[in-house]
């Protein structure tokens, strides 16, 4: 379905050429002068300047053209040479309601369609998944649900750390606890047991133990990183040990990620891309890129126009290692393989972006991917606490999700529980979902590049731009739709009818620009975005509802069609908070 800026442009553009002036002039924005007007046209004034007119002159004659248009109920000229325009209510109502019959809403598909690959979440095995890795799979889930909901074809990829010094670090120190076990025992030939020998619990208190120890004790580090080096080269028993870290931590991901409601297509990780690497290596050092320097193979990036120089990316290590650039890079040869994706987005800490940079240079200069297939690297900030640095738990730890989740909750349901209107057991239920929503909509409602405060007492606010609020707006038009039924209202009667009041028309502008906001949210990869636009769809709401008698309107085909336009707020928001990763709850 068009979008109305652009069908307000259309007119626009017609009277700027019926009034003999070029149509690029015919720009239409929001109103800066909500008192006066609902959106302007300020093209007059540089065409003016192209005309040499005076820019009122040029406003006037293209104000007159709009008189009795289908759009316009209003377009006048105002010094110094604005175009000032409001919307007519029958054209609103003629909108709204094509939308609501519309189950895409009046969302078109892209065209063409693309093949998108999502790469976020990123989570390393046999660490804890903690917070750092909370804003990947919150924006990447929201960027691979509003691409979906455009018509593409979104592949998210976890991609997990998976294939590093962690491994080699678990297995020293489990060969210092448990030196007995089979996989110590270089004589053995047999097969190697199934069951792992340590659960999660016991997984996640090794590493940080192991990883700690390598700070102090170097002859302990420099095991690790032999063990790594051999398991990397297939020795059979670290094999064994890495196989049952995988298993054991990949199942606990998985329960994590379902709690944030984060689903991948890919579950790979980093060691998938291992067998790509020889052939890596061998083509860049073919094609001249990859050359030696201090022992290492390195291939250089800097561009002409780059603002400053940019180091080379370095390949294989002097010990003949390979790196995070090298397994990206592979893995991308495995992506072209298995996906050619038309589009690349990584989602990762900004502090990455050099590393992105280096391997989408590599990836094109090496023609493993065509010069002019776009790959974004959309890198996000901090996540801090209220002290403004990088959030902690109370006794200075790096916090762990669950525990972050279960606060939140907590403190949610101690929210819902003042008010007392549902049982204790739906309660619970309740804050699991508006929690998330809490995390989730504070996470998602910044600009992703921007460092920001995880502040829980104002996530978890019921006022205010934040996810319960607009949580609480859906529970509220489905209360109200709830009683209308259960009143007997036939909701027949009506489709949604001309704004009759300011409020409403309010609310009706507002709904009509969803189709616009999913476009340019996802086309500039950002989330808040939706979020801004379903705070003030939820404003506008709410204020209609406190001017507007709904339930005991007595024009019953009025009710009808307050009913019908309450329903498609409903729709609108829900499939926002869709795309954000979101659900309401039915009370709360
Ligand atoms: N595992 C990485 C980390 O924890 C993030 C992975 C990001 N994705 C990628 N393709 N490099 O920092």
């Amino acid at each position: 379905m068009k979008k109305v800026l652009t069908m307000m442009e259309e007119e626009l553009k017609q009277a700027f050429a019926d009034s003999g002036y070029e149509d690029r002039f015919a720009k239409v924005v929001l109103s800066n002068r909500p008192d006066l007007c609902e959106y302007q046209c300020n093209g007059a004034m540089a065409a003016a300047k192209a005309y040499k007119k005076k820019p009122i002159d040029i406003a006037n004659d293209v104000a007159e053209r709009l008189k009795g248009s289908a759009i316009f109920s209003m377009a006048e000229a105002v010094m110094p040479g604005f175009i000032n325009l409001k919307i007519r209510e029958d054209f609103a109502a003629e909108y709204l309601n094509t939308m609501a019959g519309d189950s895409r809403l009046g969302l078109d598909l892209a065209v063409p369609a693309e093949t998108i690959m999502v790469d976020y979440g990123g989570a390393n095995v046999a660490k804890p998944l903690h917070i750092g890795h909370l804003r990947s799979a919150v924006i990447g889930e929201s960027i691979k649900r509003m691409g979906r909901a455009l018509g593409h074809t979104m592949i998210g990829d976890v991609h997990l750390g998976d294939w590093g010094l962690q491994m080699g670090l678990i297995i020293e120190e489990l060969r210092d606890r448990r030196p007995d076990l089979i996989y110590f025992d270089e004589s053995y030939q047999g097969e190697y047991p199934s069951e792992p020998p340590f659960t999660i619990s016991e997984l996640e208190e090794i590493y940080p133990a192991a990883s700690a120890k390598s700070k102090q004790d170097e002859a302990f580090k420099e095991r690790a990183q032999n063990a790594t080096y051999k398991l990397q080269n297939g020795y059979r028993p670290y094999r064994a040990i890495w196989k049952h870290i995988m298993a054991v931590s990949l199942a606990d991901l998985k329960k994590n990620y379902a709690s944030l409601n984060v689903e991948f297509d890919l579950w790979k990780g980093e060691s998938d891309a291992q067998p790509y690497i020889p052939g890596l290596i061998d083509d860049l050092v073919q094609k001249g890129l990859a050359y030696e320097s201090q022992g290492a193979l390195v291939v250089d990036i800097g561009e002409p126009g780059d603002a400053k120089e940019l180091p080379p990316c370095i390949v294989r290590k002097s010990d003949g290692a390979a790196l995070y650039a090298t397994s990206d890079l592979a893995t991308i040869i495995e992506r072209e393989k298995d996906f050619h994706p038309d589009r690349y987005i990584y989602i990762a800490d900004k502090r990455q972006d050099l590393h992105f940079t280096q391997v989408f240079r590599v990836a094109k200069k090496a023609g493993i991917v065509p010069e002019d297939r776009p790959m974004t690297f959309l890198g996000f900030g901090t996540m801090n606490g209220k002290d403004g640095k990088p959030f902690k738990t109370r006794d200075g730890g790096v916090m762990r999700l669950e525990q972050l989740i279960a606060s939140i909750d907590e403190k949610v349901f101690e929210r819902i529980m003042e008010n007392r209107t549902v049982s204790e057991e739906e309660a619970r239920e309740t804050a699991k979902i508006v929690g998330l929503a809490a995390l989730k909509y504070g996470d998602l409602s910044n600009q992703a590049a921007k460092d920001y405060i995880f502040d829980i007492d104002r996530f978890i606010s019921f006022e205010g731009n934040t996810g319960p609020y607009i949580l609480y707006t859906i529970v509220r038009i489905k209360s109200i739709l709830n009683k209308y039924r259960e009143n007997g209202g036939d909701a027949s009667l009506a489709g949604i009818l001309p704004p009759a009041s300011e409020s409403e028309k309010g609310l009706a502008l507002q709904l009509m620009k969803y189709n616009e906001i999913m476009e340019t949210s996802f086309g500039e990869l950002a989330p808040h975005k939706i979020c801004q636009y379903i705070y003030e769809l939820s404003n506008e709401f709410n204020r209609f509802y406190h001017d507007t008698k709904i339930l005991s309107e007595e024009d019953k085909e009025r009710q009808a069609g307050y009913v019908a336009l309450i329903t498609l707020t409903m729709a609108v928001l829900t499939a926002c908070i869709g795309v954000l990763g979101i659900e309401a709850p039915e009370r709360m």
